[in-house]
This record gives C-alpha cells, structure tokens and sequence, in this order.
C-alpha cells in the first residue's frame, strides 16, 4: 500500500477519519480539525441526516441557497429557491421574472411522464421462437412484480408498457426487455431497478421452464438492470410570449432590434455545437439550481438534457425562439425526471423547505417551475448578450467577491465600486486599488480620492 492509503477506513468513527486526513494531508493538522468541524451542523439530528446521505463524510460543504421572486407561472407567483455557487445566476432569474411579470408571465405545461427501465440481455437462440415467448410472458410480468408494484399502482402509477427490443443486427444475441413506468410524484429510480431486477430473475425462470427452447435456449445471459436517465417522454415545455412592441427599449436598443438580435441568437445555438453548449448550460444555470435547492439529482437531469439536446444527431439549443406576424415567442422543451417524494425531496431539511417555499407542488408542477426557471435563465443571459454584454453584470458581482476576500471595509467597497464603474475588473486591479487606499487612509488623508481615479 502507499504512503498515505489506508484499509479500514470506512470502519473509523467520523472523528476518526478527520484525524487520519489532517494528520496525512495537511500541514497543519489541528487547523484543519478545528476548520471541518466548524462545518458540522450544531443539531446533532440533523448532522447524522446528513452523514446518512453518503459516504466517509467529515464535514459538510456548504453553497449558497437564494431565491428568484415574482416568478409568475401559469398565473400563480412564485418565489423559486436556488442553490448554486455562481454570481449573477439568481440575479439574472429574478430580473428576468420581473421582465415578463408585465407580459403575461410564463406558460408551462407537461407533455408527457412516462421513465423508463430497461434489461439487457444476451440469447444465443432462434429469434423467431423469442416473441412468441414474450408475447406469452408479457401480462404475466406485471402480474409477478405486484408486490413491488402494488403501492404505485394504488397511487395511480406502476408500470405502463413492457417491450422486446432487438439488437441482434447490430450486436449478435444482444436484446433489451423496455419497460415504460408512471412513478406518480416519486423520480422513482430505485422502484424502477427493483422492478428490473426482478423482471431479470423472472425471466431466467421463464426460459429456463420454456419447452419448446433447446438446453442452450433454456440460458440466458442478464448482463444488467436498470433504469435509463434518458426520459424523452417525461417533457415538459415551458413559453413566454408578448408583441414584439411590448419587449420596449433595451437602452439605445429598440424592440425590434432586440427581437431580431435575441431570435439570431438562438439560431446561432441552432448551428454550432460550441455556442449551443454554452447557451444550454446557461440553462442549466437555472434549472440545476431549483433541482439541487429541491433535493433532486441534477446529474440525471443534465445527462438526460443534453442527450435530447443531441436528439437530432447534433447537439443543439434546448431553446427555440419565433418572430411571426408581430409576436416574439420563446419557449424551451426538456426532459426532467425528477421527484416531490422519495429521495433526498423529504428528508434533507432544506429540500423540504424548498418545496414548502413552493407550495408543496407535485412532481407535474415542480417539472414546471424548473423548465420556467431554465427559460429565465436562458432569456436573461441572451438578454444581456445581445444588449449590453455578460461582463459588465458579472464584473459587478466579480469585484464584491474580491473585496470580500480582501477583507475591505464598507468605505472601501463603497469607494471600489464607484472606481470600477469605469474601469477593468481584475484580482491583481482590486488589490491594487485597495493598497493605494490603505496606503493613503493610513497616511490620515481623507477618503476623498477614492472612486475618483487613480
Ligand atoms: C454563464 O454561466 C452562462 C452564459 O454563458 C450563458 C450563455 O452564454 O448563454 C452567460
């Protein structure tokens, strides 16, 4: 073993583990102890809810949690929690609300929710003899999984749809057994691989007892179960629209200018795969934002969303944009599987806040607060991307991070941001700017020359 690994690890106690990484790790050892642990929570409760999400935790990591008002969807105001790391982001949703609170606000709709399962397999037998064989089993699956069904169904849910899926021409002997689920307000994941993994082992037994099969055919190879996280089917569109006149000035910028500019943008995110990568994360931007203040798995929903945004067979704008007889239109379809029960949705303190903040929705409605928060997302970063740029935004909050770094004051953030209207933000221009006003308040000389120029 090397120098600093270790077996057992998984078996010390929590303090345990702390010790053991600051004493190999760190050159200060009690520092980063007293650091990590002023991280834990104080109710010890809660602590251990955590510690029961994951892994050999020492400590929490915290992120900040803000909130977009004046979110007006389908006629109901909302006030979306955000949990994310980046400056501007819950900015650019809340002024982006406010923009279409005058407009009409955000339609939303689900399409469609159905998840989906699948189980591979490989048979090295005659094909013809494999449908008539499923077609037999095909009820008969859903009748031997009812004890993990039962529940779901009572909720309305279960499963919708099972199907055969051939490979053979591209993969010799390799099939998939499809299965479509309704997981009711649940994501549903471990319902969906408890139900596979079943399905799996009964159909080792329905070969296995199948007479018309040779002793070859009797075998059959399950090489996995599990759910797929690319959910097509589970979509849900998300709209804003109003008179091209209605968008009013952007500045100097006219409406038309801008309808035509933004609509530009968009098609520009149609063509090329390196600024529909961007303009998509913009989106995620948003949408991760509501998924993780909500508990959900924001792995699963970008994986999903950028896989549809490849639907085509090239990745493209999840955002479509429409200039048609006076009326600019915007709207956004994604797939998100995600959950209001079950998961971390319930159990992670701050998720259930989430949720309460929203009106305790169902997954229907939580699928359309979050499409509406990704269109924000997105409608805000074109919006200044075609006006005035990103940076001038995004400096704003860039140099409140620096100040607060520097440690400065409040007469020095006062006098930095009056100074760095007009000029280049950078780290080294910040320290610079602040050394000079040390260097000359120190000196006893009045504030006077901050924030006019150097
Ligand atoms: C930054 O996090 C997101 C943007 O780059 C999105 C975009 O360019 O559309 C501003």
């Amino acid at each position: 073993m090397g120098e600093k690994s270790i077996s057992g690890f998984s078996k010390l106690s929590k303090r345990g583990k702390l010790k053991w990484i600051a004493e190999n790790f760190f050159k200060d050892p009690e520092a980063v102890i007293r650091e990590l642990k002023s991280y834990w929570l104080t109710n010890e409760d809660q602590q251990r809810v955590m510690d029961g999400f994951s892994e050999n935790t020492i400590s929490n990591f915290h992120l900040p949690y803000g909130v977009a008002p004046n979110m007006i969807i389908n006629d109901k105001t909302y006030c979306i929690p955000m949990v994310i790391e980046e400056s501007s982001v819950v900015a650019a949703a809340s002024s982006a609300a406010k923009f279409w609170m005058n407009r009409g606000g955000f339609k939303t709709e689900v399409i469609s929710t159905v998840k989906i399962g699948q189980v591979h397999f490989y048979w090295d037998g005659d094909s013809s003899k494999m449908i008539p064989l499923f077609n037999k089993y095909k009820e008969r699956f859903k009748q031997d999984v009812k004890d993990i069904t039962a529940n779901m169904d009572k909720r309305g849910g279960g499963i919708i749809d099972v199907n055969l899926k051939d490979f053979t021409d591209i993969e010799p002997n390799y099939y998939q057994v499809e299965i479509k689920f309704d997981t009711c307000d649940s994501m549903g994941a471990n319902f969906i691989n408890s139900v596979l993994e079943r399905v799996a082992s009964l159909m080792k037994d329905y070969f296995a007892r199948e007479k018309t099969f040779t002793a070859k055919e009797k075998e059959i190879d399950i090489v996995m179960s599990i759910l797929s996280n690319y959910t097509p089917e589970c979509l849900v569109r998300a709209s804003v629209s109003c008179p091209i006149e209605d968008l009013g000035m952007f500045g100097e910028m006219d409406a038309e200018t801008f309808a035509n500019k933004f609509n530009r943008a968009v098609r520009i995110a149609h063509i090329d795969p390196y600024r529909a990568t961007t303009h998509n994360k913009g989106i995620f931007n948003g949408i991760d934002a509501v998924v993780l203040a909500t508990g959900n798995d924001f792995r699963a929903i970008e994986a999903c969303g950028h896989t549809y945004a490849s639907r085509d067979g090239q990745y493209k704008s999840l955002s479509n944009c429409e200039l048609k007889d006076g009326i600019f239109k915007f709207w956004l379809d994604i797939p998100l599987a995600i959950g209001t029960v079950g998961g971390l949705t319930n159990i992670h303190p701050i998720a259930k806040t989430s949720l309460e903040l929203l009106g305790n929705p169902g997954s229907n409605e939580l699928m359309q607060v979050i499409a509406a928060t990704g269109l924000a997302q997105n409608f805000a970063a074109l919006k200044s991307l075609v006006t005035v740029g990103i940076q001038k935004g995004h400096m704003k909050m860039h140099l409140m991070n620096i100040l607060n770094h520097q440690e400065a004051t409040k007469k020095e953030i006062e006098a930095s941001v009056l100074h760095f209207k007009d000029h280049v933000v950078s780290f080294s221009a910040v320290r610079t700017f602040l050394d000079e006003l040390r260097t000359t308040s120190s000196g006893n000389k009045p504030f006077a020359i901050a924030g006019t120029n150097d």
